[in-house]
Protein backbone atom coordinates (compact mmCIF):
# COMPACT_ATOMS: atom_id res chain seq x y z
CA UNK A 1 0.00 0.00 0.00
CA UNK A 2 1.01 3.87 -0.07
CA UNK A 3 -0.15 5.64 2.84
CA UNK A 4 0.32 9.16 3.45
CA UNK A 5 0.34 9.76 7.56
CA UNK A 6 -0.84 13.18 9.42
CA UNK A 7 -0.88 14.41 11.94
CA UNK A 8 0.47 17.79 14.46
CA UNK A 9 4.41 17.44 16.04
CA UNK A 10 4.13 15.12 18.37
CA UNK A 11 1.09 13.29 17.09
CA UNK A 12 2.21 9.58 17.33
CA UNK A 13 3.25 9.78 13.20
CA UNK A 14 6.44 8.13 14.25
CA UNK A 15 5.50 5.91 16.37
CA UNK A 16 2.52 4.18 13.84
CA UNK A 17 4.88 4.21 11.06
CA UNK A 18 7.16 2.04 13.11
CA UNK A 19 4.15 -0.36 12.84
CA UNK A 20 2.72 -0.02 9.73
CA UNK A 21 6.26 -1.02 7.97
CA UNK A 22 6.30 -4.12 10.15
CA UNK A 23 3.05 -4.83 9.36
CA UNK A 24 2.64 -3.92 6.06
CA UNK A 25 5.95 -4.69 4.50
CA UNK A 26 6.31 -0.85 3.04
CA UNK A 27 9.18 2.08 3.02
CA UNK A 28 8.92 4.27 5.83
CA UNK A 29 10.10 7.46 3.91
CA UNK A 30 10.07 10.26 6.62
CA UNK A 31 11.20 13.73 5.62
CA UNK A 32 11.81 14.76 9.19
CA UNK A 33 14.77 11.77 9.86
CA UNK A 34 16.60 12.42 5.82
CA UNK A 35 16.64 15.96 6.88
CA UNK A 36 17.83 15.38 10.34
CA UNK A 37 20.44 13.15 8.49
CA UNK A 38 21.77 16.00 6.36
CA UNK A 39 21.65 19.06 9.00
CA UNK A 40 24.65 20.43 7.90
CA UNK A 41 23.85 19.79 4.30
CA UNK A 42 25.04 22.79 2.97
CA UNK A 43 22.25 24.59 0.73
CA UNK A 44 23.17 27.83 -0.03
CA UNK A 45 23.06 27.72 -3.98
CA UNK A 46 19.51 27.34 -3.93
CA UNK A 47 18.94 30.72 -2.64
CA UNK A 48 17.67 30.18 0.74
CA UNK A 49 17.79 32.21 3.80
CA UNK A 50 20.27 29.82 5.69
CA UNK A 51 22.81 27.81 4.75
CA UNK A 52 22.04 24.51 5.89
CA UNK A 53 18.32 22.30 7.21
CA UNK A 54 19.32 22.67 10.52
CA UNK A 55 19.04 25.84 10.81
CA UNK A 56 15.36 25.70 9.71
CA UNK A 57 14.68 22.65 12.19
CA UNK A 58 16.12 23.81 14.78
CA UNK A 59 14.00 26.87 15.06
CA UNK A 60 10.94 24.95 13.77
CA UNK A 61 10.29 26.40 10.75
CA UNK A 62 9.94 24.59 7.41
CA UNK A 63 13.18 23.58 5.65
CA UNK A 64 12.62 24.81 2.21
CA UNK A 65 10.44 23.18 -0.67
CA UNK A 66 12.81 22.94 -3.17
CA UNK A 67 14.91 20.81 -0.85
CA UNK A 68 12.28 18.61 0.66
CA UNK A 69 10.79 17.59 -2.49
CA UNK A 70 14.31 16.46 -4.19
CA UNK A 71 14.51 14.14 -0.90
CA UNK A 72 10.70 12.79 -1.10
CA UNK A 73 11.18 12.63 -4.85
CA UNK A 74 14.19 10.16 -4.89
CA UNK A 75 12.62 8.39 -2.05
CA UNK A 76 9.43 7.60 -3.94
CA UNK A 77 10.91 6.25 -6.93
CA UNK A 78 13.07 3.69 -5.39
CA UNK A 79 9.63 2.72 -3.10
CA UNK A 80 7.19 0.42 -3.99
CA UNK A 81 5.22 0.50 -1.45
CA UNK A 82 5.41 3.16 1.95
CA UNK A 83 4.16 5.15 4.64
CA UNK A 84 5.01 8.63 4.37
CA UNK A 85 5.90 10.83 7.23
CA UNK A 86 6.26 14.33 7.33
CA UNK A 87 4.87 15.33 3.65
CA UNK A 88 3.38 17.10 2.61
CA UNK A 89 3.58 19.81 5.22
CA UNK A 90 2.11 22.96 3.05
CA UNK A 91 0.04 23.12 -0.24
CA UNK A 92 2.65 23.75 -2.62
CA UNK A 93 3.90 20.31 -1.51
CA UNK A 94 0.72 18.59 -1.45
CA UNK A 95 0.39 19.82 -5.47
CA UNK A 96 4.53 18.57 -6.12
CA UNK A 97 3.22 15.06 -4.29
CA UNK A 98 0.35 14.81 -6.63
CA UNK A 99 2.68 14.87 -9.95
CA UNK A 100 4.97 12.22 -7.91
CA UNK A 101 2.76 9.24 -6.75
CA UNK A 102 -0.96 8.32 -5.91
CA UNK A 103 -2.46 7.46 -2.66
CA UNK A 104 -4.35 4.28 -1.21
CA UNK A 105 -4.85 6.32 1.72
CA UNK A 106 -4.30 9.30 3.74
CA UNK A 107 -4.66 9.17 7.58
CA UNK A 108 -4.83 12.24 10.21
CA UNK A 109 -4.05 10.99 13.66
CA UNK A 110 -5.89 14.01 15.94
CA UNK A 111 -4.33 14.96 19.09
CA UNK A 112 -5.13 17.73 20.99
CA UNK A 113 -2.53 20.80 21.66
CA UNK A 114 -1.74 20.06 25.65
CA UNK A 115 -1.42 16.76 24.66
CA UNK A 116 1.35 17.12 22.01
CA UNK A 117 2.76 19.32 23.98
CA UNK A 118 3.36 16.72 26.89
CA UNK A 119 4.80 14.35 24.16
CA UNK A 120 7.08 16.07 22.69
CA UNK A 121 8.50 17.88 25.81
CA UNK A 122 8.76 13.86 27.09
CA UNK A 123 10.11 12.29 24.39
CA UNK A 124 13.36 10.35 24.10
CA UNK A 125 15.31 8.69 21.50
CA UNK A 126 17.65 6.35 21.21
CA UNK A 127 20.90 7.48 19.04
CA UNK A 128 21.65 3.92 18.29
CA UNK A 129 18.34 2.42 17.21
CA UNK A 130 16.31 5.62 16.37
CA UNK A 131 13.55 3.60 18.95
CA UNK A 132 10.76 6.58 20.11
CA UNK A 133 10.09 6.42 24.08
CA UNK A 134 8.78 8.29 26.70
CA UNK A 135 9.60 9.70 29.76
CA UNK A 136 6.24 8.86 31.33
CA UNK A 137 4.17 6.95 28.49
CA UNK A 138 6.88 4.47 27.36
CA UNK A 139 9.98 4.56 28.99
CA UNK A 140 12.63 1.76 27.77
CA UNK A 141 12.58 -1.40 29.59
CA UNK A 142 16.52 -1.68 29.74
CA UNK A 143 18.53 0.22 31.55
CA UNK A 144 21.21 0.23 29.15
CA UNK A 145 19.18 1.28 26.76
CA UNK A 146 17.21 4.19 29.15
CA UNK A 147 21.06 5.31 29.95
CA UNK A 148 21.72 6.20 26.27
CA UNK A 149 18.53 8.13 25.49
CA UNK A 150 19.26 11.73 23.84
CA UNK A 151 16.01 14.97 23.35
CA UNK A 152 15.74 15.96 19.73
CA UNK A 153 16.75 19.88 19.06
CA UNK A 154 14.01 20.41 18.73
CA UNK A 155 11.75 19.65 21.78
CA UNK A 156 12.64 22.14 23.70
CA UNK A 157 9.57 24.20 24.67
CA UNK A 158 10.43 27.61 22.74
CA UNK A 159 10.65 25.50 19.71
CA UNK A 160 8.04 22.84 20.05
CA UNK A 161 5.34 26.00 20.37
CA UNK A 162 6.85 27.46 17.10
CA UNK A 163 6.43 24.14 15.26
CA UNK A 164 2.49 24.11 16.69
CA UNK A 165 2.02 27.44 15.07
CA UNK A 166 3.61 26.25 12.18
CA UNK A 167 1.47 23.36 11.78
CA UNK A 168 -2.10 24.80 12.31
CA UNK A 169 -0.81 28.34 9.61
CA UNK A 170 0.52 25.80 6.77
CA UNK A 171 0.00 22.07 7.56
CA UNK A 172 -3.83 22.44 8.34
CA UNK A 173 -4.97 23.24 5.23
CA UNK A 174 -3.37 20.38 3.54
CA UNK A 175 -5.55 18.35 5.79
CA UNK A 176 -8.75 20.13 5.09
CA UNK A 177 -7.55 19.59 1.10
CA UNK A 178 -7.43 15.74 1.42
CA UNK A 179 -10.61 15.71 3.36
CA UNK A 180 -12.48 18.17 0.80
CA UNK A 181 -11.18 15.19 -1.87
CA UNK A 182 -12.82 12.79 0.21
CA UNK A 183 -9.43 10.83 0.87
CA UNK A 184 -8.81 11.19 4.77
CA UNK A 185 -9.87 8.55 7.05
CA UNK A 186 -9.55 10.22 10.42
CA UNK A 187 -8.13 8.35 14.13
CA UNK A 188 -8.23 9.18 17.14
CA UNK A 189 -4.54 9.77 18.32
CA UNK A 190 -5.29 10.87 21.87
CA UNK A 191 -5.47 6.83 22.63
CA UNK A 192 -3.00 4.62 24.46
CA UNK A 193 -0.48 3.61 21.83
CA UNK A 194 -1.77 -0.03 20.90
CA UNK A 195 -5.60 1.15 20.75
CA UNK A 196 -4.30 3.69 17.83
CA UNK A 197 -2.84 0.90 15.85
CA UNK A 198 -5.54 -1.32 16.37
CA UNK A 199 -7.54 1.73 14.30
CA UNK A 200 -5.00 2.10 12.03
CA UNK A 201 -4.41 -1.56 11.16
CA UNK A 202 -8.11 -1.47 10.52
CA UNK A 203 -8.65 1.86 8.54
CA UNK A 204 -5.31 0.64 6.27
CA UNK A 205 -6.66 -2.89 5.82
CA UNK A 206 -10.11 -1.28 4.72
CA UNK A 207 -8.60 0.91 2.22
CA UNK A 208 -6.30 -1.49 0.43
P1 LIG B 1 9.47 15.85 11.89
O1 LIG B 1 10.56 14.99 12.33
O2 LIG B 1 8.54 15.38 10.86
O3 LIG B 1 8.68 16.30 13.20
P2 LIG B 1 7.14 16.57 13.50
O4 LIG B 1 6.20 16.59 12.37
O5 LIG B 1 7.17 17.77 14.35
O6 LIG B 1 6.68 15.30 14.22
P3 LIG B 1 7.40 14.52 15.37
O7 LIG B 1 8.43 13.62 14.81
O8 LIG B 1 7.84 15.50 16.42
O9 LIG B 1 6.17 13.72 16.00
P4 LIG B 1 5.52 12.34 15.58
O10 LIG B 1 4.15 12.61 15.11
O11 LIG B 1 6.41 11.52 14.71
O12 LIG B 1 5.39 11.68 17.03
P5 LIG B 1 6.20 10.46 17.71
O13 LIG B 1 5.71 9.16 17.18
O14 LIG B 1 7.66 10.72 17.70
O15 LIG B 1 10.05 17.26 11.37
C1 LIG B 1 11.04 17.95 12.08
C2 LIG B 1 11.44 19.22 11.35
O16 LIG B 1 11.98 18.89 10.06
C3 LIG B 1 10.32 20.21 11.03
O17 LIG B 1 10.04 21.06 12.13
C4 LIG B 1 10.89 20.95 9.83
O18 LIG B 1 11.85 21.90 10.22
C5 LIG B 1 11.60 19.85 9.08
N1 LIG B 1 10.72 19.20 8.08
C6 LIG B 1 10.29 17.89 8.11
N2 LIG B 1 9.48 17.63 7.06
C7 LIG B 1 9.40 18.79 6.35
C8 LIG B 1 8.70 19.17 5.18
N3 LIG B 1 7.89 18.30 4.51
N4 LIG B 1 8.82 20.45 4.74
C9 LIG B 1 9.62 21.32 5.37
N5 LIG B 1 10.31 21.03 6.49
C10 LIG B 1 10.19 19.78 6.99
O19 LIG B 1 5.63 10.58 19.21
C11 LIG B 1 5.91 11.71 20.03
C12 LIG B 1 6.04 11.26 21.50
O20 LIG B 1 4.78 10.79 21.96
C13 LIG B 1 7.01 10.10 21.74
O21 LIG B 1 7.64 10.30 22.97
C14 LIG B 1 6.11 8.86 21.79
O22 LIG B 1 6.67 7.82 22.58
C15 LIG B 1 4.84 9.43 22.38
N6 LIG B 1 3.63 8.78 21.89
C16 LIG B 1 3.34 8.41 20.60
N7 LIG B 1 2.09 7.89 20.51
C17 LIG B 1 1.58 7.96 21.77
C18 LIG B 1 0.30 7.59 22.33
N8 LIG B 1 -0.68 7.05 21.58
N9 LIG B 1 0.11 7.79 23.66
C19 LIG B 1 1.09 8.34 24.43
N10 LIG B 1 2.31 8.70 23.95
C20 LIG B 1 2.54 8.52 22.64
ZN1 LIG C 1 8.26 11.88 13.72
Amino acid sequence: PRILILGAPGAGKGTQSAKIIEEFDVDHITTGDALRNNKEMDISDMDTEYDTPGEYMDQGELVPDEVVNAIVDEALSQADGFVLDGYPRNLEQAEELEGMTDLDLALYLEVGEEELVHRLTGRRMDPETGDIYHVEYNPPEDPEVEERLVQRDDDTEETVRERLSVFHENTEPVIEYYDEQGDLERVDGEQAPDEVWEDVKATIEDAV
